[in-house]
């Protein structure tokens, strides 16, 4: 069994510690944080508590550093990990930006540690349920897909809100949404559109709404806010066969699709409650089977999973799953997003 040691012990450091309980891979030894309460936290959860960076790094009984601290200093710290002779898995977003991931994946390869990053909503459940449905050819070819995070309490004070410190919600949800859409396109991004917004925050965005398009052509639409008070379904995406909604992250969502293959016009026009029309005139139900969604029981999603990844890597029994190569990509598109909103302009990319 491997050691595992965390710098940075909050929120989502605690997350990890929780998932990893029963894990037999990995054993949580210890962790370091600059706030002395966290710490304490960490003691009453029965871990070690480091007294510095040095003290936990310089542990040559721990095998792997988990970097969960706030994302401006995610580059020095993964780089000084392995430097200690550590295998480093960080959280997202990875950096703050491409040039600090350079440095990362030169002292990967310098120090001969593997480095991963935890991009763990591949396998969030409502992600998975698309991404299948999409692949089995449900919907025919697809040309849209649209993914929201919308909620409606702002964001919280703190870091997210700095815009020095990693903050704002490209870097914070963006970095999901996005890498879920190329981690399932396996396909070059060649332009980038993004509108950000500063409903509460002067100094990051706290919602965007972004278009990629990728080279064959499907788009996709990513937006996500923090002050919705009424939500667009998680998923909504357009084949030319069939259109598919999840809902939310509980999945339940629904696939309608075409069966009527005549496609017969009457020759009335149809008068609507907004007048007449023949275009949008509603469909004959029988022309469409529904197809219900619920969520896929035999997906897991824990943290264990990257961790699978990781150590796999580590120990030569397969390649990295969620490989620096991919997040340079993910990050790029982010770089676009945000030139692409200060010049109001679509940026042609090959990304
Ligand atoms: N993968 C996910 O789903 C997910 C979810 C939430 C947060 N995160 C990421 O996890 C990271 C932490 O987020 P959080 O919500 O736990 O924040 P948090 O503020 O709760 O915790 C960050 C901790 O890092 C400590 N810290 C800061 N600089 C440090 C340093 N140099 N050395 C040691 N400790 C230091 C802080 O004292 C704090 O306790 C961020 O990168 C965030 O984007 C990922």
């Amino acid at each position: 069994m491997l050691n595992l040691g965390i710098i940075g012990f909050g929120g989502m450091a605690s997350s990890h510690v929780k998932d990893l309980e029963n894990y037999e891979r990995l054993h949580v030894k210890g962790v370091f944080d600059v706030d002395a309460k966290r710490c304490a936290v960490a003691q009453e959860k029965g871990l070690k508590a480091y007294a510095s960076q040095e003290a936990l790094f310089s542990d040559p009984s721990i095998d792997i550093i988990l970097v969960a601290t706030t994302n401006e200093v995610h580059k020095e710290l993964s780089i000084e990990a392995m430097k200690a002779g550590k295998h480093v898995i960080c959280e997202k977003p990875v950096t703050l930006n491409s040039q600090e991931l350079l440095e990362i994946m030169e002292a990967s390869k310098k120090y001969g540690k593997v480095f991963t990053i935890n991009q763990n909503r591949r396998t969030n459940k409502d992600f998975v349920l698309m991404k299948r449905n999409v692949e089995q050819g449900l919907l025919g070819d697809v040309y849209v897909i649209e993914s929201r995070v919308e909620g409606s309490r702002g964001m919280p004070t703190g870091w997210r809100t700095i815009k020095a410190l990693g903050g704002g919600m490209m870097l914070d949800w963006g970095v999901h949404l996005i890498d879920q859409l190329m981690y399932m396109m396996d396909e070059k991004v060649v332009s980038v559109y993004c509108k950000m917004y500063h409903i509460q925050y002067d100094e990051v965005d706290d919602n965007f709404r972004l278009i990629m398009t990728f080279e064959s052509g499907v788009t996709a639409h990513v937006e996500v806010s923090t002050n919705n008070y009424i939500t667009h379904p998680r998923w909504y995406v357009l084949g030319k066969q069939g259109t598919l909604q999840i809902d939310d992250w509980d999945c339940d969502g629904k696939i309608v699709r075409c069966i009527d293959t005549e496609n017969i016009w009457e020759d009335e026009i149809v008068y609507t409650k907004a007048g007449p029309t023949k275009v949008m005139a509603p469909r004959n139900a029988n022309s469409t089977e529904t197809l219900v969604l619920s969520e896929p029981l035999d997906v897991v999603d824990d943290l264990t999973v990257v961790y699978d990844g990781l150590i796999d890597a580590i120990e030569g029994k397969a390649a990295l799953k969620i490989t620096p190569e991919q997040a340079m990509r993910v990050m790029k598109v982010m770089e676009a997003a945000f030139v692409s909103h200060e010049s109001n302009s679509v940026l042609n990319v090959n990304i």
